[in-house]
């Protein structure tokens, strides 16, 4: 557990507010939203911020380029900077910055590490919005998804944003490429999320490893199809669209496997009325997407029956879209 006095003693104001060398000390705390990615069909490419859980963190600007991460969670996680997710991504953001500057940083994770639920991209996130808040906002968003996506690197061997944009821009967004870095923001008709987090932890870069490194030209034409039609019912409205929508001939038949209960929770789920949903992310977790708040609270309901049934520990969430991403919560 780390002490977070060690970085909170400073006064209220800038030390030095005028001027290159004058760096801005307060303590900022920011919130970082879970994420679900893939959005089913849209593996890598697509993406939507969740209300609940957030992560919280504290940053607080050095003027030495050294950078210091504690955590306030009992995780042990590293907190070396180029093993840490949110030091990794502080490490790109100095780079470019091309000033002599540091960062202490408490991380405080409720998204736990291993759900499926963009936890450590809720920490390269928060670290860099957080960051870019105190530099005086000299970043785009889109710079700090690239400087975060070197923390996806450090957590799954490949860098993609498919939790990382949505956590910084909030709502539901299309990466239509990362080279160049392409981010669309989708609109959406209001949706409720339910999301069972079995307590296994499955690691993202496993359950990449197990996926087929081919694609039959079938499958691709039925995968293509979904994609589009999800982003058109999102544009659209069309709620009937996005839950015909919401299939996976590729990555979900590999990966549900490591799922206990999958098949059941969804299957049981659209009969209780859900509009259709899958794995979140990597998994272990499994989201629902429904019209109606009254739905999504009997899909929490067959969700814990299957997982009771099944005898494993699990933690469930009804929630909505984020809107507003990595949000600051406090400065002083
Ligand atoms: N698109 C990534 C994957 C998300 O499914 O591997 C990881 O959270």
């Amino acid at each position: 557990m780390s002490d977070t006095k060690n970085i909170s003693g400073n006064g209220k104001h800038k030390d030095s507010p005028s001027g290159d060398g004058g760096i801005d000390r307060r303590l900022i705390k920011v919130s970082a939203p879970a994420t679900v990615a893939n959005l089913v069909c849209g593996f890598d490419i697509l993406g939507m911020a969740l209300n609940d859980p957030q992560d919280v963190m504290e940053v607080r600007l050095l003027d030495e380029p050294v950078i210091r991460i504690k955590h306030a969670d009992d995780y042990d996680l590293p907190v070396e900077p180029e093993k840490n997710v949110a030091g990794a991504a502080l490490i790109a953001l100095q780079e470019a910055c091309q000033k002599k500057i540091g960062f202490d940083v408490v991380i405080n994770k409720c998204i736990k590490p291993g759900s499926g639920l963009g936890s450590s991209a809720a920490s390269s996130a928060g670290a860099v919005v957080a960051a870019n808040h105190l530099l005086g906002n000299i970043f785009s968003k889109e710079d700090l998804v690239r400087f975060a996506m070197n923390g996806e690197k450090v957590a799954s061997g490949v860098k993609h944003a498919d939790n990382l944009a949505p956590c910084i821009f909030g709502g539901i967004i299309l990466i239509r490429a990362i080279l160049p870095l392409d981010i669309i923001p989708l609109s959406a008709p209001p949706l409720f999320v339910t999301v069972v987090h079995p307590q296994i932890e499955v690691k993202t870069s496993d359950a990449r490893q197990i996926l087929r490194k081919e694609v039959q030209l079938k499958s691709a034409i039925m995968q293509w199809g979904n994609i589009a039609g999800l982003v058109t019912g999102f544009l659209k409205n069309d709620y009937d669209l996005i839950g015909r929508s919401l299939e996976d001939v590729i990555i979900e038949p590999v990966r549900s496997i490591l799922i206990p209960g999958f098949d059941e929770v969804k299957m049981n789920s659209k009969e209780a009325g859900a509009l259709g949903g899958g794995i979140s992310g990597s998994g272990p977790s499994i989201f629902m997407l429904s019209k109606e708040e009254q739905t999504a609270r009997k899909v929490e309901a067959i969700m814990k029956n299957v997982f009771q049934k099944i005898g494993v520990e699990f933690k469930t969430y009804v929630t909505s879209i984020n809107q507003t991403g990595v949000k600051i919560v406090d400065e002083k």
